[in-house]
């Protein structure tokens, strides 16, 4: 989808959303630098190369938040009405690229913000269900406390003690060369609160004021398991 049409489209779901669920606490779409997602040689990474499943880490809006890209590997809800903890109502309109199925997440857990660090990761997507039984699958679970939440549907939380969503990124999809694009966010937003939070601790991983700096023209997408050096499972 090019941006005009995708813009178009995110104006469209919030002007014409169901007056209940849209009254007046509509959140929009908050829009950063249009940002292309690369591999590791910062060749521009191609849908096709995804594997279905695999959790792969890039960093946006800021180059100490990391997110989510996954190919779900089948179609994702589209149109999904969700709420933030405070009640702000907002409208996914789904994954892009074919079957609708590559989505992106803030991989900032909407609990007490664990997140995957170089060091360590507490939150994954899994497809399948953990030997434990603990994890369902099919989800994004965080280890810390429990709490679940469905890719396919806009990371609406499924299971555990997180009051919201996953904030979601917006994915801009160019058919023509299998490329893809970061433009903005949509959701519940928590960077503030993870800035003050981690200060100390992305200084280390980042470097001082590193973290807070948006990205730019390009940011790499890397496999979870080369991101970070042990994913906890459970
Ligand atoms: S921080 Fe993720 S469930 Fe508590």
């Amino acid at each position: 989808m090019q941006r005009r049409e995708f813009i178009k489209m995110c104006a469209a779901t919030a002007a014409f959303a169901a007056p209940d669920a849209f009254a007046a606490k509509d959140l929009k779409p908050r829009f950063y630098s249009r940002t292309q997602l690369v591999d590791e040689q910062e060749r521009p990474l191609k849908i096709a190369r995804l594997v279905v499943g695999e959790n792969y880490i890039f960093h946006y809006p800021f180059e100490g938040t990391p997110c989510f890209l996954l190919n779900l590997g089948k179609p994702t809800v589209r149109d999904m009405q969700l709420k933030t903890e405070t009640g702000s109502a907002y409208q996914w309109s789904g994954g892009v690229g074919p079957n609708n199925a590559i989505v992106g997440y803030s991989a900032i857990c909407a609990h007490r913000m664990s997140y995957p660090t170089p060091q360590i990761s507490f939150i994954s997507y899994r497809d399948k269900s953990s030997a434990s039984k603990v994890m369902r699958p099919n989800v994004i679970h965080c280890c810390s406390e429990h709490s679940e939440y469905d890719p396919a549907s806009g990371a609406r939380v499924v299971g555990g003690p997180a009051l919201q969503p996953l904030c979601a990124i917006l994915l801009e999809y160019n058919s023509k060369n299998d490329e893809l694009y970061a433009i903005g966010t949509l959701g519940g937003e928590m960077f503030n609160a993870f800035f003050a939070k981690f200060d100390f601790k992305l200084a280390l991983d980042y470097g001082s004021g590193m973290a807070k700096r948006q990205v730019a023209v390009r940011t790499v997408v890397k496999d979870l398991l080369q991101f970070c050096k042990q994913q906890v499972k459970c």
